[in-house]
């Protein structure tokens, strides 16, 4: 640990706490979610059914401005007034970000949006000293995104190292929200994925997945969205499939409980889901000031690529009555999916998008303490 960093607390995101279907709480009982994996099945369980109540609350058709005064209906309205959430993004979103902020305003929170332009990060500032700075301003929670795996964890030991009454108010909580840190998990995503599959499938009473077969099919070794995807609908009883070629898809991920096929064609007509992830080129290159160069390339070939695992009209074809086509953004069409696919009546690309605000809302309340619905 080098001399300058802030102090850190041991902190442990999955250690059951005595009740298993609630997340992890640290000594000055603040809640965070930092990762699906390990979460005891009935944590995750909790979360979906909380984001059904918000669905229920909401409505099919009730959607929140993305501007003004969004106001939630009656249930939701005013649930998280004089509360604070930073949404602390140091790197690009266009969805994560946009829903976290629409969530926890819909929900009379009040909204403070940091990236990395324009905020001392860009002064050299770490994560930890940036994360503690907010939470003493008197935020009541951090939504993270960082291009490291791990940032979220670091912040929440920082925060439980922070001493109440010297660093701190005595009392005052802070919750840590990872809205995707590298390669690691992107638990927000986990659940709305999960959430869009059970509803899909006929599953949102008691979210049994067992007998579903979802594909995983790209770039998983670099998928932090598929690292929580496999977490949830695992611990809830469906089998996944990551698929793609070698590269993307190494041996080692059979260590989180998932099987593995190279070969699309011959996975396609079991799978209920399709979940296609684009070759996340960005996280492959070596981190700015890195001396070691970039290892082997992701694919040999886009083309080749292509023709071997996009999603297209004739692959749409061989699939499963009822089977959907999810993805979770940003979509390069003409490389992981085409728009035939990207665009048919079976892809639930922007239910997904959807779902993600009522997924946000859920976890904002459950790590705030809220209860009330
Ligand atoms: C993903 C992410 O950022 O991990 N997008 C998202 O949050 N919806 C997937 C990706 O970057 O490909």
């Amino acid at each position: 640990m080098p001399p300058t960093s802030l102090p850190t607390a041991g902190f442990d995101p999955v250690t059951p706490t005595p009740d298993p279907a609630r997340l992890p709480t640290d000594a000055a009982g603040s809640t965070h979610l930092l990762q699906l994996g390990g979460l005891p099945p009935a944590a995750v369980r909790r979360l979906l059914e909380r984001t059904r109540r918000v669905h229920t609350l909401m409505g099919e058709t009730a959607s929140l401005p993305l501007s003004g005064p969004a106001q939630a209906p009656a249930g939701l309205r005013g649930l998280l007034k004089g509360r604070v959430v930073a949404n602390l993004f140091f790197e690009d979103s266009t969805r994560t970000r946009v829903s976290f902020s629409v969530a926890a305003r819909g929900l009379g929170a009040k909204v403070i949006d940091l990236t990395s332009v324009g905020s001392s990060v860009s002064k050299g500032e770490s994560v930890a000293d940036t994360a503690a700075n907010v939470a003493a301003m008197g935020a009541d929670a951090l939504v993270i995104r960082h291009r490291a795996s791990g940032a979220c964890h670091l912040v929440a030991r920082t925060l439980a190292a922070l001493r109440p009454g010297r660093h701190f108010p005595a009392g005052r909580r802070c919750a840590v929200i990872n809205a995707g840190d590298g390669r690691h998990e992107h638990p927000t995503q986990g659940l709305l994925d999960t959430y869009t599959l059970a509803e899909a499938h006929g599953r949102l009473d008691g979210f049994d997945l067992s007998g579903l077969t979802v594909a995983i099919v790209g770039d998983v070794a670099a998928s932090r969205v598929a690292r929580s995807d496999i977490a949830a609908m695992t611990a809830l009883g469906a089998r996944v499939v990551c698929v793609g070629p070698p590269s993307l898809v190494p041996a080692s991920l059979g260590a989180l409980g998932c099987a593995l096929s190279n070969d699309l064609d011959a996975v396609l007509p079991d799978a209920d889901a399709v979940n296609v992830l684009r070759i996340q080129f960005e996280r492959r290159e070596p981190p700015a000031g890195a001396t070691h160069t970039p290892g082997p390339a992701a694919v040999v070939s886009l083309g080749e690529y292509a023709r071997l695992y996009a999603l297209d009209a004739d692959r749409l074809r061989t699939m499963k009555p009822g089977a959907i086509v999810m993805h979770p953004g940003p979509i390069n069409r003409g490389v992981e999916i085409t728009p035939e696919a990207a665009d048919s009546p079976r892809s639930v690309v922007l239910r997904q998008v959807a779902h993600g605000v009522l997924v946000r809302m859920a976890v904002a309340c459950e790590c705030l303490g809220v209860s009330d619905f």
